[in-house]
């Protein structure tokens, strides 16, 4: 029995875990299970931001997640009625449960709407892959990485890059819990699972392929933009390697609003089922993506994979990995996927990206809850502001 196997059974302790939007089923999975195998209650609050089948319910089958507590069920919309609504949600729901922590992960609007409930209740919020920082604020995810770091807790890094970004924005270290990276749990568990599906044979897909996602708006919501990406992508699709494109919602919206459409090599598709989307992940010969996990999930596994961001919040799957930041110019995706497939490189993988960081996250929290929200820690910034600062203040 590990270390955490027992304690929250002896602590009694309850944890409010919170989901709302793709990337966080896939962090809340392996979290939910080493929290309820050590004993812990847990309430799994669903806010409803992604809602389709495929967005949602498709990865609570694949990730054995099991039945929410509560579906708060707010759907889409502007960033303000979204947020709102899910805080007024949670807020109701909240009010009626005695939690000893709640638990977000990522960047996503559901998890900023129920950090800001959460601290405003008394509740201690521990944030699960704090510290990225992508130094962007034109990005929703970055004011909301921003905002939750400063409300929550415990700060549960990935990497040290994080805990640099961290203390750098002046947090007490006591807050700082470098556990690694919560998505390679999911991963490592359904590459196995995953193995011999058959999505490559049903989808139609030669031996090798490249595989794409596209969903931030800074790409997506921009009419030409989109319109040249998808130029290049059939360009690459037809001179280098056929890809396969399982398109977000978001996405496939602004391609039918544009009338965008793509050649026959470049094989657009609804989005996929975890293990279905994981199995092609670990079997591309490159992945092309704005996403946040897919960066992470490509180092994982080895796979290049090149982005279509101006910056990476996660530095470290350039330094240590296998990503490589290409921007927003359409014209740099040909040459760059030539470049990557021609070159055969292999890379170690960061550390305490092992599948086992659930496990550290609950030895963390056993050690730690219950607290006041806020009293066993304060600021340092007065350690960390340097002379020169100072100097300018006075
Ligand atoms: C959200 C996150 C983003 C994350 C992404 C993962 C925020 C601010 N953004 O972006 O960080 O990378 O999820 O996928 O939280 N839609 C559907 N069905 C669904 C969900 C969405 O049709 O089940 C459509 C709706 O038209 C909606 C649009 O997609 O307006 C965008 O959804 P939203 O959740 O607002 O943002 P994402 O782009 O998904
Ligand atoms: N993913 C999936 N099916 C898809 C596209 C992505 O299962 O069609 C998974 C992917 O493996 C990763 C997660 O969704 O685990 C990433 O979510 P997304 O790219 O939507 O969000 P981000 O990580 O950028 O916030």
């Amino acid at each position: 029995m590990n270390q955490h196997e027992s304690r929250g059974a002896e602590l009694g302790r309850t944890a409010v875990v919170i989901a709302g939007a793709r990337p966080n089923f896939v962090k809340v999975a392996p979290l939910l299970t080493a929290l309820e195998r050590s004993g812990w209650r847990t309430l799994l609050v669903h806010t409803g931001q992604h809602y389709d089948a495929q967005m949602s319910d498709a990865f609570f089958a694949d990730l054995g997640i099991r039945e929410p507590d509560v579906n708060l069920k707010v759907g889409s919309g502007p960033h303000g009625a979204q947020t709102g609504r899910i805080m007024t949600g949670f807020e109701d729901w909240l009010g009626g449960q005695a939690a000893d922590v709640v638990i977000v992960a990522g960047d996503v609007n559901s998890t900023v709407a129920c950090t800001l409930v959460a601290a405003k209740s008394g509740i201690p919020v521990a944030h699960v892959e704090a510290g990225l920082r992508s130094f962007d604020r034109s990005m929703p995810e970055e004011v909301n990485r921003m905002v939750v770091d400063a409300l929550a807790t415990w700060l549960l890094t990935p990497s040290a890059d994080a805990n640099r970004n961290l203390i750098f924005e002046g947090v007490h270290p006591a807050r700082i819990h470098c556990v690694g990276n919560i998505m390679a749990d999911s991963l490592f568990a359904a590459v196995d699972r995953g193995k011999d599906n058959g999505t490559v044979e049903r989808l139609g897909l030669p031996a090798r392929f490249g595989i794409v996602t596209l969903h931030r708006p800074a790409l997506v919501d921009d009419p030409v933009g989109l319109a040249s990406t998808i130029r290049a992508l059939d360009d690459v699709s037809n001179q280098v390697i056929p890809l396969v494109f399982p398109v977000h919602p978001r996405t496939r919206a602004n391609l039918q609003r544009w009338g965008i459409e793509s050649t026959s090599n470049l094989k657009l598709v609804d989005p996929l089922g975890y293990l279905d989307f994981i199995h092609l992940e670990a079997r591309a010969s490159i992945a092309i993506t704005d996403s946040g996990g897919v960066q992470e999930e490509t180092t994982c596994l080895g796979v290049p994979c090149l982005t279509l961001r101006a910056n990476t919040e996660r530095p470290i799957t350039i330094t240590e990995g296998t990503n490589r930041l290409i921007g927003l110019d359409p014209l740099a995706i040909l040459s760059a996927a030539q470049d990557v497939l021609s070159s055969c490189r292999t890379f170690p993988r960061p550390a305490l990206w092992d599948g086992q960081t659930a496990g550290r996250i609950v030895d963390a929290l056993c050690q730690h809850v219950p607290a006041e929200a806020w009293a066993p820690y304060g600021d340092r910034t007065a350690e960390v502001v340097t002379p020169d600062v100072v100097q300018l203040q006075g």
